[in-house]
């Protein structure tokens, strides 16, 4: 089995390793220009932004060309997917690509704008993660075939999210980042980065190729990057995913 996968925080590098296989970080697929793969079973797994996917990964699903006899993609969540996962199988075929199989987890929302990581990780236990995540190891074991479902209301509802979340994210959100004196130039934000958008010249300085990830600001070891709309100063990173396992599946310097 091969797994794609993009993370910011780590639940979804969580996911594609609980699920197994070899695992390959699609942003080091992009920089390095890897895109032929063959395997009996091929995923994708990854955050739900917006309702939909990350840019990047649909950058990489443009890219990538393969052949398996098994094809499921996994979205990992913090409170609400939408249709996303039945736009995915859709756009699949619209592609003349099927996938067979198509789920979401929920897990800890890092979406600062909207939820306190505090009051986040007090819902962990009730997310029920670890035991929702062994019925989607034990489905792609099987080999099963679904695609979850999507009403209308919850179609129209994604389509206006989606829209909205794919105006936000224009490249330039990190310029309006703020950094204060607890940063040490120790250039982990550098590192964390899967666009390579940020450099340290006598400051941190963001580009404007920002995809709204917020590995740095949650990465930062210092927690020295601040959004000006934050719901608090906490930051999250998966328990079971370190620092330099984010850090090397992101890194584009
Ligand atoms: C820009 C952005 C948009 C997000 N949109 C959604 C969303 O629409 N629905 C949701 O439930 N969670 C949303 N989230 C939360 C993430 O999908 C969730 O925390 C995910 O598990 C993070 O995975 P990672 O740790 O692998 O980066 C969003 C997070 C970010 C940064």
């Amino acid at each position: 089995m091969t797994i794609f996968y993009f993370t910011a925080t780590g639940n979804s590098l969580y996911a594609a390793k609980t699920l197994g296989g070899k695992l390959y970080s699609i942003p080091q697929l992009l920089k390095e220009g890897q895109f032929e793969f063959a395997d009996d079973s091929i995923g994708f797994v990854f955050p739900v932004y917006g309702f939909g996917l990350p840019k990047i990964v649909k950058r990489f699903l443009k890219a990538v060309r393969y052949t398996s006899q098994y094809t499921f993609a996994i979205g990992t969540y913090g409170n609400m997917a939408g249709s996303c996962m039945n736009n995915l199988a859709k756009d699949f075929h619209a592609a003349g690509r099927e996938l067979n199989y198509a789920d979401s987890i929920l897990m800890v929302d890092n979406y600062l704008p909207f939820f306190e990581i505090e009051s986040q990780l007090k819902k962990v236990k009730e997310k029920r993660i670890d035991e929702h995540l062994q019925i989607i190891v034990n489905n792609v074991k099987s080999k099963k075939n679904s695609i979850p479902r999507a009403w209308v209301m919850s179609r129209m509802f994604t389509a206006c999210v989606s829209w909205a979340v794919s105006r936000m994210i224009n490249g330039k959100s990190a310029q309006k980042y703020t950094v204060n004196e607890k940063c040490t130039a120790c250039g982990t934000c550098v590192k964390a980065c899967p666009t390579g958008n940020i450099e340290i010249q006598d400051k941190v300085v963001f580009a404007s190729s920002c995809e709204l990830c917020y590995a740095c600001v949650h990465i930062c070891p210092h927690t020295a990057i601040h959004l000006k709309n934050e719901r608090s100063g906490a930051r999250f990173r998966n328990e079971n995913i370190s620092v330099e396992e984010i850090l090397r599946a992101n890194n584009q310097k």
